[in-house]
């Protein structure tokens, strides 16, 4: 999870979304990007080494900062379809259950795993 910073705009953001969804689309890392009213909610999936070199490319991009890894596991088995990306704005914030697209990107997960998961993320979503 992380703050974007005050210098990055709207397009920016967008242009973050669509880059990253596009580079893990290539290279096999699966998982899901979220930006809310200034905050952004990461889960990224992949061959271990590259994930964590992805993970230092990304902790030092400008356009975000307050990063802070809440969880990061060995995982026996990929659980994610492909990377998934979206600006949640507005009626989401309202609703009680967690929209089913954002869901069903958890479901292959371990149950203690996705559980923890789903909070974080109703949580992100409820508190922005
Ligand atoms: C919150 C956040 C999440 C990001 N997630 C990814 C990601 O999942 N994959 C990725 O390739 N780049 C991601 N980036 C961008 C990287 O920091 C970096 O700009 C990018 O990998 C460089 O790729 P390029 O050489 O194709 O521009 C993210 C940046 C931010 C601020």
């Amino acid at each position: 999870m992380s703050n974007k910073t005050e210098e990055t705009s709207d397009m920016q953001v967008e242009q973050l979304l669509e880059g990253s969804f596009t580079n893990n689309t290539s290279s096999g890392v699966k998982g899901l990007l979220l930006y809310s009213e200034g905050n952004f909610f990461q889960i990224i999936e992949g061959e271990k080494v590259f994930i964590l070199d992805l993970f230092e490319t990304i902790k030092k991009d400008p356009r975000h900062y307050g990063i802070i890894q809440v969880i990061g596991r060995d995982i026996e088995q990929g659980a994610f379809d492909g990377y998934k990306t979206d600006i949640i704005t507005g009626d989401i914030k309202y609703l009680t259950v967690i929209p089913k697209e954002y869901t069903d990107t958890l479901e292959g997960l371990p149950w203690d795993l996705r559980k923890i998961m789903e909070r974080m993320l109703k949580t992100f979503i409820d508190t922005h």
